[in-house]
């Protein structure tokens, strides 16, 4: 690679640049180059010069950090060989393919017998999908005790970076700070993602905000652990992302490769709306499998809020009924059917109905919810057992576990180990005996507690599960599966390009809904986050809201209902079965078209305005007490500037909260001066809809 080479997508352009053999460096990450940009001169340009302590051929801003070239940060991957650290010192090998949309570099290094592929290919919107292979190119066993999935010399701009936190019920906190120098991220070790979100960062210039900025963000696609690296010494910064594995998990004989997960990057100028616009569309067009074909995204009823585990076959059939006669598509039932479960404390692994509850099994009571006209979806949490089951008095060895120590439970329970062949089996044995004996459309796919301990068991028990889901698509392949673990657990595009949608989180109190949905919008379109009407006041918060107010924000997102309709007033039923059938109307746009996110100053505000061909649907909610007396007017983007809008508000009742309602107004008018709307109360929340005016013939 004699000289620097360039890849673009359909507004980046990545520029590659070796020097001495040395692995590639980056000269340009950004906004797209002229074609016929000279990249020498690039070179000179954006190289940085030489100084005073460094090696004499130094590897700055390098794709693969690493000890052996004088790098002193974190190296991008860490080796043995028996009990010993495998130095190593790639350089560049002969087959660098970097043209089009893809970069396809070969790393080697001969004397300590390792080879590593980095591969870069830009896909829909963008969106880079990022990988590396080792290949142990030498004649004993090689130990791969870290190995990235990309590591990226961040632009000079990227001086922020904005990572998130969380806990049960309550995902996604976001955290922006400055980039410090010395070493920040952070990992998980619970074999899965966790609440956090950590899986998910986003790197930016100082004034990053809805509209403006640039902004390096990534994910890993990977349902296990994770590591998240940001080293900034005083030659600038790298980020590395990767999946963690416990030193001795990955070993590989000779001759043997390894690939890591995809590391998921778009790199974007123009604030927050940018990054939804290219990982919305990457997540449609490249994660969701056959998102083309998908049926409108029905209405679901989840008996967890409604019943718990106080179920049975009289009780679920009349909480169908009641669910069909306000417009529910799809009724599921949640945990309690299984034998022996009354509680939290037993029977995960016993994969039957309970006779006591279902005393002629679940077809009774598919067939009540079929005949309702909805389809019936399951709850199962095959990952689990609870010692208190028939399953492990059978096999006690199945769960992963230390021979001859304690076995720590948490929800009371353990985790199989699926990488055992006869685990795997037998899961698919029982989730196929379900889907083929009932009429099942859809599996509610939960995973309740982290593993431990895993003893180096994380990375494959991923993959085996990986291939129990996908063996299960296989065979089933009309069955829809949404992907739970607590609520946010495990939300990843790994878990993505498996299932149809994911449960943000069990908090369903739409206030505490507005800011987890809006952080998981960032990264993900709302026909995949599942988004339910709870009962009031709420198990989780204690907190009562309006229903107009729960079912408006349920709206925004894949619509159901986590609450039992006998238990509300008639009007409040009747306000959720009008929101229900508002859905349907709109669900074609909210699910297919660009989410933008309306900004305020006020704090307590929160906004969403999605727009298709012409017509847009916002949502604009009150959580907190204004400041100020009056909101100040609402400004809608999205809209275009030269063209009309019939506004109208949906669901306003008798009294539309604006004296415009069903006159046109320009898309200038309503982007740049806004209307003003009565939201000085907590929890209230309007819809506001916006259909184009015809071109004039
Ligand atoms: C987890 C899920 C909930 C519900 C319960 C049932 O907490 O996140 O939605 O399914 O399990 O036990």
């Amino acid at each position: 690679m004699e000289s620097p080479q360039r890849i673009d997508g359909t507004a980046i352009t990545i520029v590659f640049d070796a020097l001495a053999g040395a692995p590639p460096s980056l000269l340009h990450v950004g906004g797209k180059l002229p074609d016929d940009e000279d990249l020498h001169a690039l070179r000179l340009a954006v190289r940085p010069k030489r100084h005073g302590s460094q090696p004499d051929v130094p590897d700055l801003a390098t794709i693969w950090p690493q000890l052996g070239r004088g790098y002193l940060g974190l190296p991008a991957m860490a080796l043995r060989r028996g009990m010993a650290a495998l130095p190593s010192n790639l350089v560049l090998g002969s087959g660098a393919r970097i043209a089009d949309r893809s970069a396809h570099i070969e790393l080697e290094d001969l004397v300590a017998g390792v080879r590593v592929l980095v591969d870069w290919r830009i896909g829909a919107g963008d969106v880079i999908r990022a990988s590396a292979t080792i290949i142990n190119a030498g004649d004993t066993p090689l130990a791969i005790d870290r190995l990235v999935s990309i590591a990226l010399p961040l632009p000079g701009w990227a001086t922020y970076a904005t990572r998130f936190h969380g806990h049960w019920a309550g995902e996604m906190h976001q955290d922006t700070t400055p980039i410090p120098h010395g070493r920040s991220g952070g990992e998980s070790r619970g074999g899965r993602p966790g609440f956090g979100g950590a899986n998910w960062l986003i790197a930016h210039n100082g004034g990053f905000s809805a509209d403006h900025g640039r902004a390096v963000a990534l994910h890993l696609a990977w349902s296990g652990d994770h590591e998240t690296v940001i080293e900034r010494d005083a030659d600038g910064a790298i980020l590395q992302m990767g999946a963690r594995y416990d030193p001795g998990e990955i070993i590989l004989a000779p001759g043997a490769r390894f690939t890591t997960p995809d590391a998921v990057l778009a790199i974007v100028d123009g604030g927050r709306k940018e990054v939804r616009r290219a990982l919305h569309t990457h997540v449609r067009s490249d994660v969701l499998i056959g998102r083309a074909n998908w049926a409108p995204r029905r209405v679901h009823l989840n008996s967890w809020e409604a019943l718990a585990f106080d179920m049975n076959e009289a009780s679920l059939m009349r909480l169908a009924s009641d669910a069909a006669a306000i417009g529910i598509e799809r009724f599921i039932v949640d945990d309690g059917w299984f034998t022996g479960r009354r509680d939290d404390t037993t029977s995960l692994g016993d994969w039957t109905p309970d006779s006591r509850l279902f005393p002629n099994g679940l077809t009774p009571l598919i067939d009540h919810v079929t005949a309702l006209g909805m389809d019936f979806g399951l709850w199962v949490e095959p990952e689990m057992v609870s010692p208190d089951s028939d399953l492990y008095r059978a096999h006690p060895d199945w769960c992963l576990h230390r021979p001859g120590v304690d076995r720590p439970t948490q929800r009371h329970q353990l985790v199989l180990d699926l990488a055992k062949p006869e685990v795997s089996d037998h899961l698919f044995g029982v989730l196929d005996g379900l889907l083929s004996v009932h009429r099942i459309a859809y599996l509610k796919w939960d995973h309740n507690r982290e593993l431990f301990p895993n003893d180096g068991a994380g990375h494959n028990q991923t993959l085996a599960l990986y291939a129990l889901i996908d063996r299960l698509r296989a065979a089933h392949r009309n069955v829809e599966i949404e992907s739970c673990a607590s609520g946010g657990g495990r939300i990843d595009c790994g878990m993505l390009s498996r299932c149809h949608r994911v449960w943000p989180s069990d908090n369903n109190d739409a206030i505490e809904r507005l800011r987890i949905n809006r952080a998981w919008s960032l990264f993900l379109p709302p026909e995949v986050m599942g988004n339910h009407v709870g009962p009031s006041p709420n198990p989780i918060t204690g907190r009562m809201l309006p229903m107009d107010f729960r079912a408006k924000v349920a709206l925004f997102g894949h619509m159901g209902v986590e609450a039992d309709p006998a238990a509300m007033s008639d009007a409040d039923r009747a306000t959720l079965a009008a929101h229900i059938a508002c859905y349907k109307q709109y669900r074609d746009l909210l699910h297919n078209g660009t989410l933008y996110e309306i900004a305020f100053d006020d704090a307590g505000l929160f906004g969403t305005l999605i727009e298709r061909d012409g017509k847009a649907l916002a949502l604009v909610a009150r959580a907190d007490m204004a400041t100020d007396y009056n909101a100040g007017p609402v400004r809608f983007p999205g809209l275009q500037a030269d063209r009309r809008y019939i506004v109208t508000f949906p669901l306003a009742g008798p009294k539309p909260p604006n004296g415009v309602a069903g006159q046109l107004l320009s898309g200038r008018l309503l982007r740049d001066t806004g209307l003003v709307l009565p939201l000085s109360r907590p929890a209230t929340a309007w819809l506001v809809a916006f259909d184009q005016e015809d071109e004039p013939a």
